[in-house]
Formats: C-alpha cells, structure tokens, sequence
C-alpha cells in the first residue's frame, strides 16, 4: 500500500458543523450501546399523528428475520415533507429544476408542491388507487416525478419507481412482480438533446398480458408534446386529471411499519428484487443521515445528481432533503449536454452549497482535463459527496482539488439500496477523510468483517462487510418473498446483515469498500446481476450459453464482459456481435450493454458442470497468469482458446 494521505477535518468548518469529533463519538456510543434512548430521542425529528411507545422491535436470527421500528407509531410522509414546513417556509423553494435545455428551468415553492401533490393525490384517487395500492412510476427527472412519488405517499399507496433507462421488458416484470395497478409516466423524456419514448414502453410493456393484468390506468405527463399514441380506455393525462382536482388532499395516516415504497434492484441471482421499505424509520433515517452527512443548513442549495429511478434518488433529492425542509436540486439532463462544463454552469446559476455526484461522473469529467468546468463560479460549493462505488484515490483528489478548490470536504458515502440511507461516511466536521475511504459508520451502525466461515475478524483486516444489528433505514423485506430476503441478507452469516461487499479496515478503524464479494457488477454506479444479463444472451436464438463478468474500466468503474457459446449453426460474424449487443439493450436496458463480446467455443466447468468464473473472471483482466490450478477443469484445453482471443489486452 502506498502511504495514505489524510485530509484532517479543517477547524472552522468543524466549528460551524452540526457535529464535531467530540460529539461523534458521544452520539455514536449512545446509539450502539441504548439504540431505544437514541432512536427515540431523534425519532422525534418527524411530526407523527399518534407518536410511538416502542422503538426498536428486530431481530437478525434466520428463523425470525422481523425488523420494525416506531412499531405503534402512525404518520404520513408527504405530511412530513410538505405539510408541517408550510407555515415556516410555504414561500422558500423546495425543488430547483433544471431542465436538460440550459435554458429551462423552475423554482418550485413548498405551498407550489404541496398544491401539486395534494391535486395529484386526489387524481390517483379519483383514478381507484387505494391505500396500499402499487403505482409503478416510470418517468424523467421532472418535477412530476417527485410530486408523483408524495401523491402516492400522501394517500398511502407504494410507488415503485422504475428507472428510465430499463427496457419495456425491464418494466413489465416490474409491473407484474409489484402487482401494480397504475402507471405514470411522460409522453418523452429529453436527456442530453435525445429524446426517449417513456409512453410507447409503456405500450409495448403492456402488451406483456401478465402486466396488463394488473395494470389498468396509465397517467401522462406531457413533456414534449411529441405526437403519440393513445388508447383512450387506458391513458389519461396528467394535466387533464390534475386540473379538475382539488388542492387540499388529507394525508392519510398510515403506521411506521406500512410501505412507503418498493425499489427492484439486482441480485446476483434470478430476477431483480423489490426491496421494500417502509414509512417511519426509512424517513427518520433519510432526513437525519441527510442533515448530517452533508452539514445541511437552513437556506442551503443541495444539489444530487442521482436519477429518481434509484434509492440515491429516493432518499437524497426526494424524502431527505424535503423532511429537512430543504431546497434540492433537480437535473434533468445529462453532465457533457451541452458541453462539459454543464455541472459548473448549474452550480454558478443556482449557487449550489452542496454537491454529491457518483466517481464514474467524476471520471469522466476528469478524463477531459482541469479546466473541463470552464470558467464557473465555483465559490458557493461548502461540500462535494461521492455515492456508488469506490472512488479511485486519484480520482478522489481530483474532485477535491479541480471542483472543490482544496476548500471543500469530501464525503465518500457507502450504502445500498438496501440500507435505505447513508451506512458509512465521514461526518464532515468530525471525520478526517481519507480518500478512498468511506471511513466511520453512521450513528446505529455497527458495522463487523468476517471471514468466509463467519467468523468475526478484529483489528486491521479485509473480510466481508457484515452489520452486526438493525437501523431504522434498513430494508424490511422483499416485496413477495420475504424468504428470499432471508436467504439473501440474512443466511449465509449468520446473525447479521450480509451486504454482498468487501472491505478492509485500516488501524483507525476506517473501512474501505473493495467492491462486490457476489456475482453483482457495478457498472458507472449502476448495480447489475450478472445472472440477469446471462438470461436475457442466452434468450437469443444464437446463444446457446453465456457467462458474465466485470472487468477494470477506466470510466465506468467496471465494464461488463460477456462470453458466449454459439449454437450450433451460427457463425461468430461482427453482424452477430451487434445483434447480441442490441438484444441485451432491448432486454433490459442501455446501461446492460455490453462492453465486450468474446464467442468461446466452450466455458471452463468444473467436471460437475459449473461454470468455473474465478476463471473467465482473471482472463477478462488479462491476468491470466494467474489463473491458479485448471486441472480440475472437465476440459482444461478451453482456457487456452479463451486466452488466446481475449479481448482486454492491457
Ligand atoms: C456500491 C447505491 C464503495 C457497493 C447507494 C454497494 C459503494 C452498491 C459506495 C449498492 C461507496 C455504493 N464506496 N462502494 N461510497 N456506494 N457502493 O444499491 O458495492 O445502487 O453494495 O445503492 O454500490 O448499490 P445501490
């Protein structure tokens, strides 16, 4: 290891934050040692309808996974983002949009949003959406979005927002496996000058008849304007059956434990997973982690580049920031439209105070020199955050010297979607940073390495990354399937939450993420199962056996590497590979699309036919060197031809 530099915590910001070492370490005691006096006290930072007696109800043990908080407390989200600011702050903006064109762009009020969602909540209702009722949200980074996602809070239906970017296939097993009654969503989307018909997947996700089943309404926002079509027993639109509704809208009262959202996201294996989460804990957890990790005051611009689609989305421009009474950034666009300098352009026009973006963002705008951000006032900014995946060092000091100007801390936060909120980040004026680490857990979190028998490591060590007991961010189930969330989090260690990841910690007790320990990739911050994009090859005619794995890529942290056995009768042609290519968008999605296609006329297995990945893992990173002992192989001769045509030679 390279000497590590730290950046200690610079004294006046400590001075002004809410939290300085001292208290860190006072709270943090507190909250791992009587997390019922703790989680109690700062439960107390929502209004609740009827307040809690019990805090924390949980358990870990396999055989009784059961995890609740504020168990008898009743509340509504949407109330507690809206409702409670509007005597103190019904004037102060809630949501800064920016569109993709430069040139637009919207300050919503919190009276504005509140109106909004209340015309909106009564629409659904006017609709038949019910109390607990799935609204499956599909839809660009709009104001509508979030508006959409407290309409649905505010009534007490779950919404499941579904990313963009996924395929109409992608959005029909997210239809069905939520049994979702409606759909919103927009005629288009605009992202960097391109323009995506969100509506016409809609269409084609409901020719899906197990979707269709479900799903009985579609509603529309127009944001183009674009010609479309319609199927008038079906699609509404979103001005049409806002406008006839009323601005006041009661919010329901719903208890801590009733969901307020469901968000799919990638295994490594089978199908995506809705992880569901539920109302109290997730907000009490969203809205301090936000307060505190990145130092949130009254009055600062807060701007998070995340889309809405994932839990980043979810609880750092939407339930965060609103709980707080924040002002939050959105963006619609992208960070190279119309040129380079987009993310400092926006920061100067909105006088941004805190940014938090992904290191693959950061990558890119580093690849094209120091003065990407071209002349921008860059003097606002008081905070950069890092959300995703690890952050190279270099890239770490990139960000910290180009767009913070050596003056801002940095905060490298690690969580899942999962964890619902921030697990592990330095707390900007209490933790020196030590680039490319995530440093110290959040209050309530104990995080623990074990080895690959379970055993507790101490001291300096690498292990898998372990929770050793519950926050009340974390995930209670998995829509449907509650054993799957057993089997997933809670069998292989057991007594704790396994995350899937690995890490070290350091002498100080910092823990450096090292990346996936399961068959997950994460590509430019976007998790992807490897099992998935295996399904959807070998779906294609041509394929008759796929295997998937990551390898280094220099922007998007890991790039997805695929093998592919031909059937017989197909020839590896480059027609073929663009096919494959295309199929995999069509699938799931442009963000699965491979970077690499290698035709294998075998894969290396095991002689009881497993597919032996350590393998083609190594040879993807041109480490083939050190391919270890292959004379188990059923067949050893195949490593030769995969080394041979290996596409990633350094
Ligand atoms: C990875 C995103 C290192 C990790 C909030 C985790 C990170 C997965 C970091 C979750 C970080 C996220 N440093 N790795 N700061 N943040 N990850 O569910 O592998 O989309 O398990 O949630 O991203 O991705 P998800």
């Amino acid at each position: 290891m390279s000497e590590v530099k730290v950046y200690p915590v610079d004294p006046e910001f400590a001075a002004k934050a809410h939290i300085d070492n001292a208290k860190y370490q006072a709270m943090y005691e507190q909250s791992v040692n009587d997390p019922d006096a703790f989680w109690g006290e700062h439960g107390k930072r929502l209004d609740w309808f009827n307040p809690y007696t019990r805090v924390k109800h949980t358990s870990f043990d396999p055989h009784n996974v059961d995890i609740r908080w504020f168990e008898d407390g009743t509340l509504n989200a949407a109330y507690n983002c809206l409702d409670r600011h509007l005597e103190t702050r019904g004037d102060q903006v809630a949501i800064i949009w920016e569109g993709d064109d430069p040139s637009e762009s919207a300050r919503i009020t919190y009276r504005d949003l509140y109106e909004r969602v209340c015309r909106l909540a009564n629409a659904l209702k006017a609709q038949g959406v019910e109390k607990g009722d799935v609204v499956t949200l599909y839809m660009p980074m709009i104001p509508e979005a979030a508006v959409a996602m407290l309409a649905c809070a505010r009534i007490g239906a779950v919404h499941s927002v579904v990313f963009g970017g996924f395929s109409p296939e992608a959005l029909a097993n997210r239809i069905e496996g939520a049994e979702s009654v409606l759909v919103i969503t927009s005629d288009y989307s605009l992202r960097g000058g391109k323009v995506v018909p969100l509506k016409a997947n809609v269409d084609k996700a409901l020719t899906d008849p197990a979707a269709a089943k479900f799903c009985e309404k579609v509603v529309v926002v127009k944001r183009t304007g674009d010609d479309l079509a319609w199927h008038d027993h079906r699609d509404v639109w979103y001005h049409d059956i806002t406008a006839r509704a009323s601005v006041e809208c009661p919010a329901e009262e719903v208890n801590a434990e009733d969901p307020l959202f469901i968000l799919y996201t990638s295994g490594s294996t089978g199908k995506p997973k809705g992880l569901k989460h539920t109302t109290g804990g997730y907000l009490v957890y969203a809205s301090m982690t936000h307060e505190y990790v990145f130092d949130y005051k009254e009055g600062d611009i807060y701007w998070c580049t995340a889309d809405v689609g994932w839990v980043t989305g979810h609880s750092y421009i939407v339930y965060g920031p609103l709980a707080n009474g924040a002002t939050t950034l959105m963006f619609e666009g992208v960070p190279s439209y119309p040129d380079n300098s987009r993310f400092g352009r926006v920061i100067e026009k909105h006088g941004v105070n805190q940014f938090y973006t992904a290191p693959t963002a950061i990558r890119a705008l580093m690849q094209q020199g120091e003065d990407v951000l071209g002349d921008s006032d860059l003097s606002s900014l008081r905070l950069l955050g890092s959300v995703g995946e690890p952050i190279n060092p270099e890239a770490w000091e990139w960000y910290h010297r180009v767009v913070g100007k050596g003056r801002c801390p940095i905060v490298d936060t690690w969580w899942q979607t999962e964890t619902g909120g921030i697990m592990i980040a330095p707390l900007p004026g209490a933790t020196d940073a030590k680039p490319g680490s995530a440093t110290r857990p959040f209050f309530g979190v104990q995080p623990a390495l074990v080895d690959n028998e379970g055993n507790e490591l101490e001291g300096a060590v690498d292990g898998n990354l372990v929770i050793k007991d519950s926050w009340p961010g974390q995930s209670r189930s998995i829509w449907g399937d509650h054993e799957r969330f057993v089997q997933t989090y809670f069998s292989t260690f057991k007594g704790y939450y396994t995350t899937g990841d690995g890490a070290r910690r350091d002498e100080d007790g910092c823990y450096w993420i090292t990346g996936r320990v399961d068959d997950v990739l994460n590509v430019s911050g976007h998790r992807m199962g490897t099992a998935e994009i295996e399904s959807a090859m070998v779906a294609h005619p041509a394929v008759a056996e796929a295997a998937v794995v990551g390898y280094p890529h220099n922007l998007k942290g890991q790039g997805i590497y695929v093998y592919v056995t031909l059937q017989a009768g197909f020839d590896a042609s480059d027609e073929l590979l663009k096919e494959l290519r295309n199929w995999v968008r069509s699938e799931i999605g442009p963000i699965a699309s491979p970077d690499l296609i290698q035709f294998a006329p075998g894969m290396p297995k095991t002689r009881s036919g497993k597919i032996m990945r350590r393998i083609l893992r190594k040879i993807a990173e041109d480490d083939y060197g050190a391919l270890g002992d292959t004379s188990t192989l059923a067949d050893p001769t195949v490593v030769d031809d995969l080394i041979e045509n290996r596409l990633n030679r350094k």
